[in-house]
């Protein structure tokens, strides 16, 4: 499917969990776009391949192995790309692990994996990315977050779904503190995508098929878009929305 037309030519992003699925759509509808994109992910070969792919004279793609988990990642990566490009406006934090244990076999351990994973994450990042995108006096930045967060989602576990409202919850935090000063913070709140269906069962498949009211998974590349939307000069009037895209199985 071709891009929407969004123009972010020498604009600096950074996009968590880009070695696949809907932050790889991301990354490549930045850079087709014209950014110069920070491709990272936990899996470092992945970033790579996916950077690589883009920019194989790395240019305008840096591959960054990147855990979410630690704020010193954070930090590191926005020393490394401003070090490369002299700053970061934008900050898409995609990287997420959906676990799908029964409620009762959670262990605490899990429980707080999850929660690193799907929520402090986006505290680390906002956190460490809001102070410099304030001192430039500009910066967007957009979390990922989920279905599950809003109404419990159609497939997901305990600790994912409670983690994703946190997540949704810090945005709306982030946004209030940095209102006025160039820099916005929003989510998006995505429904079953099509990037799920390796890790789901055919039977499941088809019921979330039937549950969703237009019948069918969002695709990444509608996930990207609304993902640029938020980050773009034009959608400087969302100050801590979260966007649903969900084929109409939630509406508020
Ligand atoms: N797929 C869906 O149906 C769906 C629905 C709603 C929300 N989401 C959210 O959308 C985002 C992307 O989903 P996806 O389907 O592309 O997932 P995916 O599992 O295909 O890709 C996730 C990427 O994040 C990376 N990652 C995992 N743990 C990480 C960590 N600790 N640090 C850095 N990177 C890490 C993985 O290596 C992978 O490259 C996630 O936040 C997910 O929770 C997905």
């Amino acid at each position: 499917m071709a891009h929407l037309q969004f123009d972010f030519t020498g604009q600096s992003v950074l996009v968590t969990g880009a070695g696949r699925g809907v932050g790889e759509e991301i990354a490549r509808l930045f850079h087709a776009a014209g950014a110069r994109v920070g491709v990272s992910d936990v899996d470092a070969g992945a970033a790579q391949a996916v950077a690589t792919s883009l920019d194989p004279g790395a240019r305008s793609c840096m591959p960054l192995a990147l855990d979410v988990r630690r704020k010193e990642d954070f930090e590191r990566a926005r020393d490394q790309l401003v070090a490369a490009w002299g700053r970061v406006d934008i900050v898409i934090n995609n990287a997420g692990y959906a676990k799908r244990t029964p409620v009762q076999d959670i262990s605490v351990a899990e429980f707080d994996d999850i929660v690193a994973i799907n929520m402090r994450s986006v505290f680390l990042s906002c956190q460490v990315f809001s102070e410099h995108m304030k001192a430039n006096g500009y910066g967007r930045i957009v979390n990922v977050t989920s279905l599950a967060g809003q109404n419990g989602g159609t497939v997901a576990s305990a600790h994912y779904a409670a983690a994703k409202a946190g997540a949704t919850m810090l945005s709306k935090y982030f946004a209030q503190q940095l209102a006025g000063t160039g820099v916005t913070v929003n989510a998006i709140s995505p429904g079953p995508i099509s990037t799920a269906k390796g890790r789901l069962s055919d039977e499941q498949i088809a019921r979330i098929e039937k549950l969703v009211p237009i019948g069918r998974f969002g695709e990444a590349s509608e996930i990207a878009a609304a993902v640029a939307l938020l980050a773009s000069d034009q959608g400087g009037f969302f100050v801590g929305a979260t966007l649903d895209l969900n084929g109409g199985l939630f509406m508020r």
